[in-house]
């Protein structure tokens, strides 16, 4: 299948996992572009390029190396010929990545990567601007949403939290939302059908979307 499908939404709505899900079930491809933007990111810090400088930044955007592998069992990233996948996820990475994505020189480089991975189709692509800005012509478009409670609590759990904890992740996330929100309008774009996992499963998720696109 040559579809593309796209899937936006905030931090913690279920991105990462219902697009692996669904790929993995339907048998498509699957590309994280928050990896690309987080490998972008991890190249900055390494090369102590200040990222309260957007003209820093900018000036820099051509010079990683990034390559993602597009297995959903397996999503693959690295920058310069280096595996990224678990620095990425550290937090300098996750403070740093909204002011680095809001850098048009960056956005413009991880774009054209992206279309050029998505090439004929048969993908699940996700990210903020799929739908909107990269695969506008995507044959299904999802807008995965679920409450800040939910998403803060899961995310929470996801980072070893324990109820003390849940606190600082939500400001965390609250924080990097409204910086996404001012790149990318975090709402559903046009022709996105909107699902909210917020009283889902993850398998009800899978099984929702997955109706989506086969329809
Ligand atoms: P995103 O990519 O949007 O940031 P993730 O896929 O990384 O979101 O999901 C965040 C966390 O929430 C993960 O630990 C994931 O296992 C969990 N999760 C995702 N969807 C659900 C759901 N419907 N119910 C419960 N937990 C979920
Ligand atoms: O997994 P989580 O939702 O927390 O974040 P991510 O998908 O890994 O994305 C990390 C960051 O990259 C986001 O907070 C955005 O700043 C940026 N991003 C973006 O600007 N555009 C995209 N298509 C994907 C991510």
């Amino acid at each position: 299948s040559r579809m593309v499908v796209a899937i936006d939404g905030p931090s913690g709505s279920g991105k990462s996992s219902v697009s692996r899900g669904v790929a993995a079930r339907l048998g498509l491809r699957y590309l994280d572009t928050g990896a690309q933007y987080r490998a972008m990111t991890y190249w900055m810090l390494q090369n102590k390029i200040d990222i309260a400088d957007p003209a820093a930044i900018a000036a820099d955007a051509g010079a990683p190396a990034i390559e993602s592998g597009t297995d959903p069992a397996a999503p693959a990233i690295s920058v310069d010929g280096h595996d990224v996948a678990v620095a990425i996820r550290e937090a300098d990475v996750t403070g740093a990545v909204s002011a680095v994505a809001a850098v048009p020189e960056v956005r413009a480089r991880l774009i054209a990567l992206q279309r050029q991975i998505i090439g004929i189709g048969g993908i699940v692509v996700e990210g903020r601007d799929i739908a909107s800005v990269v695969a506008p012509g995507a044959g299904a478009k999802i807008f995965l949403t679920a409450s800040e409670d939910a998403r803060a609590a899961r995310r929470n759990t996801e980072n070893g939290g324990g109820a003390g904890t849940v606190a600082a992740t939500r400001e965390a996330l609250t924080r990097r939302d409204s910086v996404d929100n001012r790149t990318n309008a975090l709402a559903a774009a046009s022709g996105a059908m909107v699902v909210d996992a917020t009283e889902l499963t993850l398998e009800q998720v899978i099984d929702q979307v997955a109706r989506i696109v086969i329809h």
